[in-house]
């Protein structure tokens, strides 16, 4: 048993006041291996950031979860190296059994999210509860979700998404206990979110999809004032390095993400916590790309996953103060 405080890492419960009282949102940013965690904690502390490392279960497969979580228990000696202290929160996120959530805290997770959202109504209240009870026994906080957001989560695959209903958010919360609450407005996992097709065009000609929800994030907000509220699915995909993979024999379709000025306004409201997967993927992947194509004689992995990692530090640099707002709030 490892608990989380020993490591020197926070919950969510602090900073999420003050990112809602400060009208900003804390990144939280997914890695499966030591360039994406370095490029997370680098972009952090460089732009004074609070962060939230995430671990999803399908990180804890591909990775090992036990070498994963101690790769996290050096996060924050790491940060103390690089000269400047953030909050550090260590999620899992979309935890999909009370098990799952459990080993977690026990093993030094500072929050969990128990993502009950395919399930029945009930059942999602019950089983946010019971994960609810255990992690507050330890000091960790848990975040919820209602409504289903289209696209992968692990092996799920939702088609189609199912907006939150308002009108079920006080109940879930005042149920469950739940610290935190993820809702579903029209963002969606991965990197296909919008086809051209779905989009208008702006007068700059750039395509822009259907806008968020933000009536319903609105009638949210007044049900249960000040609560803190989590988007995820919340990548852009950036087009320039879509480009660049394309460019260097890559294939990825015609896609437009959710358009940066919308995440921004999202972070003035009681939105304070932002997931973002797939555009750090997509910048990976794009530095790799290039140096495959420009240098065909190159075979250290450090030669690519190098610039991977420094493409991935600049991209979240870049989200955490125009996107997010959340540089120089640590
Ligand atoms: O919401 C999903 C995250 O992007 C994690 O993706 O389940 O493929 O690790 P993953
Ligand atoms: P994206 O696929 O849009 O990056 O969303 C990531 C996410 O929600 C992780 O939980
Ligand atoms: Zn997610």
């Amino acid at each position: 048993m490892t608990n989380y405080k020993e490591l020197g890492l926070v919950n969510s419960k602090e900073i999420f006041a003050k990112a809602i009282e400060g009208k900003y949102a804390i990144p939280a940013y997914n890695f499966n291996n030591m360039e994406q965690m370095q490029a997370i904690l680098q972009a952090c502390v460089e732009t004074k950031s609070p962060v939230i490392l995430q671990v999803s279960s399908g990180a804890r497969k591909y990775a090992n979860a036990t070498l994963l979580r101690n790769m996290a228990k050096g996060a924050v000696e790491y940060v103390k190296e690089l000269g400047y202290e953030i909050p550090v929160v260590l999620h899992l996120d979309h935890g999909d059994t009370f098990e799952t959530c459990k080993d977690c805290i026990d093993n030094g997770f500072s929050s969990v999210m128990i993502d009950g959202s395919h399930h029945p109504y009930d059942e999602n209240v019950a089983l946010t509860k019971k994960v609810v009870e255990y992690a507050h026994a330890h000091g960790v906080t848990v975040e919820g979700e209602l409504g289903v957001l289209a696209g992968v989560e692990d092996d799920v695959v939702a088609e189609k998404s199912t907006y939150t209903r308002p009108e079920e958010v006080e109940d879930f919360v005042k149920k469950t206990g739940v610290d935190s609450l993820a809702i579903s407005i029209g963002t969606s996992h991965g990197a296909n979110k919008f086809t051209p097709a779905q989009c208008t065009k702006n007068e700059k000609g750039i395509l822009i999809p259907p806008p968020l929800r933000f009536d319903i994030l609105e009638e949210i907000e007044k049900r249960i004032p000040g609560f803190p509220i989590v988007l995820h699915g919340s990548s852009s995909v950036p087009q320039e390095h879509v480009a660049t993979i394309n460019k260097y024999g890559g294939a990825l379709k015609d896609s437009v993400g959710i358009p940066e000025e919308q995440l921004r306004t999202a972070s003035k409201s009681a939105v304070c916590k932002i997931n973002i997967d797939s555009d750090g993927r997509i910048a990976m992947t794009a530095a790799v790309r290039k140096v495959f194509a420009e240098k065909p004689d190159e075979f250290d992995p450090r030669k690519y996953l190098g610039p991977a990692r420094d493409l991935l530090k600049e991209l979240y640099m870049e989200k955490n103060k125009n996107v997010l707002g959340s540089a120089g709030k640590a």
